[in-house]
């Protein structure tokens, strides 16, 4: 190939790009840390981890070197009807992990697989039990669950999916109202919009309910949206008050992000299902695990081949992707990565309220090693996904050889753990700098 540039520019469709006017796209050679390396010699901080999954930095020696081991030995293989040593161990390590008693891990590729199984394991657990009535589910508003046709049901972010929307099956939404900090009371009217709040569906259709999903504390492609801690509690105690499923997509929250290992710990509560991915590899190759409770397994169980979960694809527990997974785990634990997370969540907090004194600046808000806040121009009604302001962002950060993405007028900063004090310092000034303009 003479020009990749040339090539890439008349045949590859890249994701949530409008390919008629969007800039020509990084050409990234290689990378190392937290720094990305274009082909025509420009050095860029990774300001949100490569799409929210690189956690532990690019080209992360010990990760390399699990790949390298395991390439020699295998590669893929089919997991129906065989096994191999790398999957058994993530399951188990998995298990132990994970809040609670979810013991039965399930493998698929990525953030939307790992919810679509748990759609269809909490659909199909109620089927098993003679419940077939059971057929509705529940999300948040705001809520971003991926881009398969179930998680874009599920979802609550219209800009993303309304093209769709005719194939949706029917969801309901709750809301809890937007939060500075994850130690605020819950909003005293829940579900001011949506289809009303939890409680209220739950009392009024619960029968029907197969099961309610949330992304616990932190609405990621939402807008960052924080909400309190004491919600998570309350969540899990409406759900078990009206016998239904709670599932947790924790694709983006996983392995560290919101500052514990998973976000339901803040709660603590333990779900029925947990939804894995993104930094479950450390962001290097597509994996996703769905875990369920014993209670969930066992109805699958049974001389009745019907009530085998006939889901899988072609790559599930895939051998490189779980060797690289397991030695993430390593990492995280012998490296003591949470404490580098504690430290750098307040450092953002020391930042974010320097950032605040600026009037452009609305709600900053961090958790774990999410900073974000909400951009208002002067005299701009602004908001949402379409506003202008995102690409004008995005443009001037990555003149300052940052790469920040805004979720239309929301900036945030999401980097590798293993970023430094001063490269935090680095960007917050380039922030300050640019919204200071404003
Ligand atoms: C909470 C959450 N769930 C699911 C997904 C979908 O993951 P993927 O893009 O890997 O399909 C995302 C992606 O951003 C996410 O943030």
């Amino acid at each position: 190939m003479t020009d990749w540039k040339e090539a890439d520019r008349a045949h590859a469709w890249h994701p949530y790009t409008q390919m008629l006017n969007a800039p020509p796209p990084l050409g990234i050679e290689r990378a190392e840390g937290v720094y990305l390396y274009t082909s025509d010699g420009k050095k860029i901080l990774d300001g949100i981890s490569s799409w929210w999954v690189n956690s532990l930095g690019h080209s992360n020696p010990r990760l390399n070197s699990a790949l390298s081991r395991q390439v020699e030995k295998l590669q893929q293989v089919i997991f129906a009807g065989a096994t191999h040593p790398g999957a058994a161990e993530l399951a188990a390590r998995l298990a132990a992990i994970t809040p609670g008693e979810l013991d039965h891990c399930f493998y698929s590729d990525d953030g939307s697989t790992a919810v679509e199984v748990g759609l269809k394991m909490a659909a199909q657990y109620w089927r098993n039990r003679g419940e077939e009535g059971r057929t509705l589910f529940v999300s948040m508003t705001n809520s971003y669950h991926g881009d398969t046709f179930g998680t874009m049901a599920l979802g609550g972010s219209p800009v993303f999916h309304t093209n769709f929307s005719p194939f949706f099956f029917p969801v309901r939404h709750f809301e809890y109202g937007r939060k500075e900090s994850r130690d605020a009371a819950p909003a005293a009217s829940l579900g001011a919009r949506g289809d009303g709040s939890l409680e209220e569906i739950l009392e009024r259709e619960g029968d029907k309910i197969a099961g309610v999903v949330i992304e616990p504390m932190l609405q990621g492609a939402g807008g960052m949206i924080l909400w309190p801690s004491s919600s998570l509690i309350e969540i899990r105690e409406l759900c078990d008050h009206y016998g239904t499923l709670l599932i947790a997509d924790e694709v983006f929250t996983g392995f560290g992000r919101t500052g514990k290992l998973f976000a339901c710990e803040h709660g603590p509560i333990v779900p029925d299902i947990i939804c894995l991915s993104k930094a479950l590899t450390a962001g290097y190759m597509p994996l996703a695990a769905t875990l369920s409770t014993d209670r969930i397994y066992e109805s699958f169980l049974s001389e009745d081949r019907g009530k085998t979960f006939f889901h899988g694809h072609s790559f599930t527990a895939n051998a490189l992707a779980c060797a690289v997974a397991l030695e993430n785990l390593n990492i995280l634990e012998e490296e003591d990565i949470l404490a580098r997370i504690a430290g750098i969540e307040k450092l953002f907090g020391e930042r974010l309220a320097k950032l605040q004194e600026l009037p452009t600046v609305n709600n900053p808000r961090c958790i774990g090693s999410l900073a974000a806040l909400d951009v208002q121009p002067p005299g701009a009604a602004g908001g949402g996904y379409l506003d202008a302001i995102g690409p004008k962002l995005y443009a001037e950060f990555l003149e300052r050889g940052i790469l920040l993405r805004p979720l239309g007028n929301v900036l945030y900063f999401l980097p590798p753990y293993i970023i430094s004090d001063a490269e935090i310092h680095h960007v917050f000034d380039a922030i300050e700098e640019v919204l200071g303009a404003l």
